[in-house]
């Protein structure tokens, strides 16, 4: 089965091509235009997707070496995201269903980045633990068996993407900020500040990243007015912090669920030195770990033309009625 994914739900736009083994194309572009504003702005997102949608599809299709004749079925991203940048996608994903006469599925933000790892591989072992760490959520999930998802713990504040994006306005470093803290922490000390890390002391594997953003912003603004400081001894202070309670409630996590496979998910997960803190982890206690290529850890098509494929694949189908679901939450699929 040939599936095209369709993914606008934030400030990224794409289309990719999987067939039943792997991915065959997987074309992003992303939004520039937010740089200058610090932030995603919404109309802006919804504009560019539909100036690049349809141009993106045409080079995911030349570039997988098919035509639209060769597509047996379309996944799209419904939700989570913002309400007219998701609707951008579907009416396209519709639009092809119907003229083509193939049927679409609408599929979920986060399933997708939970099953990026397998966009090249489908073929799953299972149960796992998942953690998803991006812009807009932090979770960890129990996942017994396909499609079967339970949010064990969650962020009760800021996702840790968006405290990375925060904070590297704070420092003024620009937008998006994972990846500039990332670059300018290599040059700082992680020992330099210690800011807090929080709900460690608590028995459940909610997180809060609001309180060390605050701390953040209280040092830099302290400092600010007697001495000049380090912006690399604070991102990397701050990325520290970040990473530590990531690791500790994952290591929770699988402890807890009595399970020895963890996999990554999300834009977070591009982060080099989280990646090396949970390697150290899983290696310590013998977890199979699962990370995403980065390309499939931060949002694009072929982790939702997968996720797509495989509920086309088990008879699912959506109907011409969905409508976008913005706040959509993982607990809707169970
Ligand atoms: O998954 P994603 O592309 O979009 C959402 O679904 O939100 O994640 C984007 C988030 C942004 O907050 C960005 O700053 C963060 O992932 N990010 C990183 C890195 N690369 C992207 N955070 C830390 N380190 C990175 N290298
Ligand atoms: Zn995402």
């Amino acid at each position: 089965m040939v599936v095209l994914g369709i993914e606008t739900s934030c400030d990224e736009t794409s289309a990719a091509i999987v067939n039943d083994e792997k991915i065959l194309s997987n074309i992003i572009t992303t939004q520039v235009i937010h740089e200058e504003y610090g932030g995603v702005v919404p109309e802006f997102a919804s504009r560019a997707h539909v100036k690049q949608l349809v141009p993106i599809i045409k080079i995911a299709l030349e570039k997988a070496n098919v035509t639209l004749k060769d597509i047996d079925g379309i996944a799209v991203t419904y939700g989570p995201g913002l309400a007219g940048s998701l609707l951008i996608g579907l009416c396209v994903a519709k639009g092809l269903s119907l003229s083509l006469k193939i049927p679409f599925i609408g599929v979920n933000h986060i399933e997708g980045h939970i099953l990026a790892v397998a966009a090249n591989n489908p073929d799953m072992v299972y149960p796992f633990i998942a953690l998803v760490a991006s812009g807009g959520h932090t979770i960890l999930v129990y996942i017994e068996k396909p499609f079967s998802y339970k949010i064990v713990g969650q962020t009760i504040d800021d996702a840790a993407g968006e405290a990375f994006d925060k904070v590297a306005k704070m420092l003024g470093l620009g937008y998006p900020g994972g990846p500039i803290i990332e670059k300018v922490a290599r040059e700082g000390k992680e020992s330099a500040i210690n800011f807090p890390r929080a709900l460690m002391d608590q028995d459940n594997l909610d997180f809060s990243f609001s309180g060390l953003k605050t701390s953040v912003l209280y040092y830099v603004q302290k400092k600010k007015q007697h001495v000049s400081f380090s912006v690399a001894d604070v991102a990397a202070s701050f990325q520290k912090a970040v990473v530590d309670v990531l690791v500790e409630k994952s290591s929770r996590a699988l402890g807890l669920y009595q399970s020895d496979h963890l996999v990554l998910a999300g834009g977070v997960i591009r982060n080099a030195r989280l990646c090396t803190a949970f390697k150290n982890m899983c290696k310590e206690q013998h977890i199979h770990l699962d990370i995403p290529t980065p390309v499939l850890c931060t949002d694009n098509a072929g982790m939702v033309a997968r996720a797509g494929h495989l509920r086309l694949q088990r008879g699912e189908r959506s109907d011409y009625s969905l409508d976008v679901a913005p706040n959509l939450s993982l607990d809707a699929l169970i």
